[in-house]
């Protein structure tokens, strides 16, 4: 029987306002060994639905009240996410509106069964909507595992830059939060914000490889200690290697420290070659760096450190990025704090 091929009984909820047809499926389906749940009109489909999570859905599309569309639609946007996730079969006639039909069918519905069909059609879509039911939702989960893998890597980074150096990872906290501000400023788009933020933060995670001798030196660096310190961009672009969907993010590791008039490190790049969110995290970082208390020097006034950002603009900095910075500051009214906000990592987990 096609319900025992998944090694347990499936139910069906079957959703008709036409109580002969519910009586006759219900037959046809307890004697092949599914369980029936049978509802006459949506609301009352929705509440079996909610209350008993069916394996599968049969909607009639043509009800009074709350259509098969609606209730469709309604189990789309449902809290309990195994409800989104359940396979809805369509009953239709086959007069209705194909492009609606097709419109449906791109919003995750599983199949259409035209009425009147017969035994033998009912069962075989059932069966071949359940087994591509049970491999999308195999497939969920492969991808949820790998998200979340993916997002203790990074937790991980982090961590271990938080015991290698808790003021860079405080400092890469608070530019992962300037960066997204200037980020949404100029309008990117969601993603681009996300990627821009996550490359914020880490941007400096080769600095786990740098000597502490040479990270916490309070004074001026030799030249042989610059050329060490500047290796951490190289150090975090191999810190992120083999991790995937990181493309972007390497981008701003490995640029981060180039100047808008090609003399920045390490590879020279000039004006626009340097990516975007190279470009932000250069502006973002350089403020934090300004207006933050270190053990040798107190911290600048914003308006000082605004003067310094503009001087450095068409130079250090892209002048359009500073200005846009400038703008979004002085209109921010947000607290920030130098606490390692991991809520929008845990975000990107959910997304999956
Ligand atoms: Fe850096």
């Amino acid at each position: 029987m096609p319900n025992k091929f998944f090694g347990q009984r499936k139910s069906v909820l079957f959703v008709d306002d036409d109580e002969s047809l519910l009586l006759l499926e219900r037959i046809r389906l307890e004697r092949a060994g599914y369980e029936f749940i049978g509802a006459l009109n949506g609301v009352e489909g929705l509440r079996y639905a909610h209350d008993m999570q069916p394996d599968i859905i049969m909607l009639d599309y043509m009800m009074p009240g709350l259509s098969g569309k609606e209730v469709f639609l309604e189990l789309l946007q449902s809290p309990i996410e195994r409800l989104r996730h359940t396979p809805v079969i369509m009953l239709t006639a086959k007069t209705d509106n194909y492009t609606e039909q097709r419109a449906l069918l791109e919003l995750g519905l599983s199949a259409y069964l035209c009425k009147p069909f017969g035994n033998h059609e009912l069962l075989n879509i059932i069966d071949n909507v359940l087994v591509m039911s049970h491999i999308k939702e195999r497939n969920r989960i492969l991808e949820r595992e790998a998200r979340r893998s993916w997002v203790g890597t990074i937790k991980a980074l982090i961590s271990l830059l938080a015991v290698k150096d808790g003021y860079t990872c405080e400092h890469s906290s608070m530019v992962a939060e300037l960066a997204e501000m200037l980020a949404r400023g100029l309008n990117l788009s969601e993603v681009e914000v996300t990627n821009i933020k996550l490359g914020a933060l880490l941007h400096d995670v080769g600095k786990i490889g740098v000597p502490e001798s040479v990270l916490r030196k309070s004074g001026e660096l030799t030249p042989d200690e610059t050329e060490v310190m500047r290796l951490h961009v190289d150090h975090g672009e191999r810190a992120l290697e083999g991790i995937p969907q990181m493309e972007n993010v390497h981008a701003i590791v490995k640029h981060h420290h180039e100047w808008w008039n090609g003399n920045g490190y390490p590879l020279g790049l000039k004006g626009e070659e340097i990516p975007l969110g190279a470009r932000i995290v250069a502006v973002v970082d350089a403020y934090d760096a300004m207006t933050s208390d270190r053990p040798y020097r107190k911290r600048m006034p914003q308006a000082t450190a605004i003067q310094r950002l503009r001087a450095g603009a068409g130079v250090q900095f892209d002048q359009r990025l500073v200005e846009k910075f400038v703008e979004c500051l002085l209109a921010s009214d947000a607290e920030r704090t130098r606490s390692i906000n991991y809520s929008f990592i845990e975000e990107l987990h959910n997304v999956a």
